[in-house]
């Protein structure tokens, strides 16, 4: 693989800045952001002076574990525009996320969010291995999801070509790929295994083609994904994250030089873990919930906003700015299964540590009697898809899961293709539980 390290004249000052300029700029930020929040969004105004706590009494960063928590359902209990701190004719987009039950949440841009977000996500890109003059595949979906439109305008701020696909139609994608020869692709992990299987198909060998990074998130993947794929492209592969509510991709995004975590433009976004069951911080290095509150956002200001996502804070490494250690998953999407604590990503380790199977994967939830009960659905590889080769897998599988996560499992090991393909965030859970 190529060396991408990129130039430190391209990077933006404060990504290495000392630690004391970077609290200086969060702290004078913070005072403006929570000010902004209270004077002009009435739920913000009547949280803070519910909870008797003002913006004049922000002192100091630490002032701000004092302030009310902000939640996924505050969005939808202010449908539409509710938490909107300008007025309507200053915001020029809307983004919006459908979630499985109720209203859609809705978040607003004003002209300067949308260049922020291009400058923090074109930072992401740079931190990724690329550079102005390269030409980045964007397979992100557009429309309401922020993946798409948030890719595409830090596409063109880094000075880059985008190729503006979108998601699915597969084999169009490696078509395009294979002509336009971009340096670079943006895409979700699980549909990157769909692109490489469209490579496979269409008779091409992934490690010929024009790739040398892939940026990939929106979704939970692990170590063991990223060495799958970049053995099977000969790319690097990086990790970027990020949520509408916030921003939209590239509050926080790996070095492609270390990759060892992925660095939160804090300037833009302070970070807190708290325990999710006290709301109480907790010192960096702990795991538990990460919450976000925004220093710069104009539209929607978003104050201690519980992202329900499970990792921990880590000091800077490549840039000066701290790092949250890749996402084990989200409290919601926690199996609990006979008492242990069940996460995808760790099954997704299993799976990709078992010889003989696809990469792709889905779990069933179901009732066996009065008990919760969990079957994994796999595949087997082409070349090992006799009934022999898949009951071995199958028992092999089996037993990783017991021995490494400690819960008993049925495994299903089916034909090549017979797991559902995504198409932008995989669905890893099926809760069939209520029906039998
Ligand atoms: O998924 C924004 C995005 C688009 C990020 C493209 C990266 C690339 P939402 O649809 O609002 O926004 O979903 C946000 O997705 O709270 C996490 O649970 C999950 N997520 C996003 N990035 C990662 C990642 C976009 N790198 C929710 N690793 C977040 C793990 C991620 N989970």
């Amino acid at each position: 693989m190529k060396d991408l390290t990129p130039n430190k004249a391209d990077l933006d000052p404060i990504e290495i800045a000392s630690i004391d300029e970077i609290r200086a700029t969060q702290l004078e930020r913070l005072k403006w952001s929570l000010r902004h929040a209270y004077d002009n969004v009435p739920m913000y105004k009547q949280r803070f002076d519910e909870a008797g706590v003002h913006p004049d009494d922000l002192k100091d960063l630490k002032d701000l574990a004092k302030f009310p928590f902000t939640y996924k359902n505050d969005l939808r209990d202010n449908y539409p525009f509710g938490l909107f701190a300008v007025p309507r004719d200053q915001i020029i987009r809307l983004h919006a996320s459908s979630g499985t039950t109720g209203k859609p949440t809705v978040v607003g841009y004003t002209k300067n969010d949308i260049s922020m977000w291009a400058d923090v996500l074109a930072r992401s890109l740079r931190a990724s291995g690329l550079r102005a003059g390269n030409t980045v595949h964007n397979a992100y979906g557009y429309g309401l999801f922020t993946g798409g439109l948030g890719a595409h305008y830090g596409i063109e701020r880094l000075g880059a070509t985008v190729v503006p696909m979108g998601g699915g139609q597969t084999e169009k994608q490696v078509g395009l790929i294979t002509d336009f020869k971009p340096d670079g692709i943006m895409v979700t992990p699980s549909y990157m295994l769909n692109i490489l299987e469209g490579f496979h198909k269409a008779g091409l060998d992934p490690r010929d083609s024009s790739l040398s990074v892939g940026v990939f998130g929106a979704e939970p993947w692990t170590n063991a994904m990223r060495k799958e794929v970049e053995a099977a492209f000969d790319m690097h592969a990086v990790d970027i994250y990020g949520l509408s509510e916030i921003i939209g991709p590239g509050v926080a995004n790996e070095c492609v030089e270390t990759k060892d975590g992925l660095h939160i433009w804090e300037d833009h976004f302070f970070p807190e873990i708290i325990n999710p069951a006290t709301g109480e911080p907790v010192e960096d290095g702990e795991e538990g919930e990460l919450v976000f509150t925004t220093l710069t956002k104009e539209g929607m200001p978003m104050v201690r906003y519980r992202t329900r996502d499970l990792t921990r804070l880590m000091p800077g490494s490549a840039r000066s700015m701290r790092r949250m250690e890749k996402i084990t998953g989200r409290s919601d999407d926690m199996i609990i299964l006979r008492g242990v604590n069940v996460f995808p990503t760790q099954i997704e380790e299993q799976v990709m540590a078992t010889g003989g199977l696809t990469p792709h994967f889905q779990i069933e939830l179901y009732k066996s009697g009065r008990m919760d009960a969990m079957r994994v659905l796999v595949e087997a590889t082409p070349d090992a898809a006799d009934n022999l080769s898949k009951t071995a897998s199958a028992r092999m599988l089996t037993k990783h899961i017991k021995d490494m996560v400690g819960v008993s499992t049925e495994v299903i090991v089916g034909d090549p293709g017979e797991v559902a393909r995504s198409q932008g965030k995989a669905v890893r859970v099926i809760d069939s539980r209520d029906k039998e």
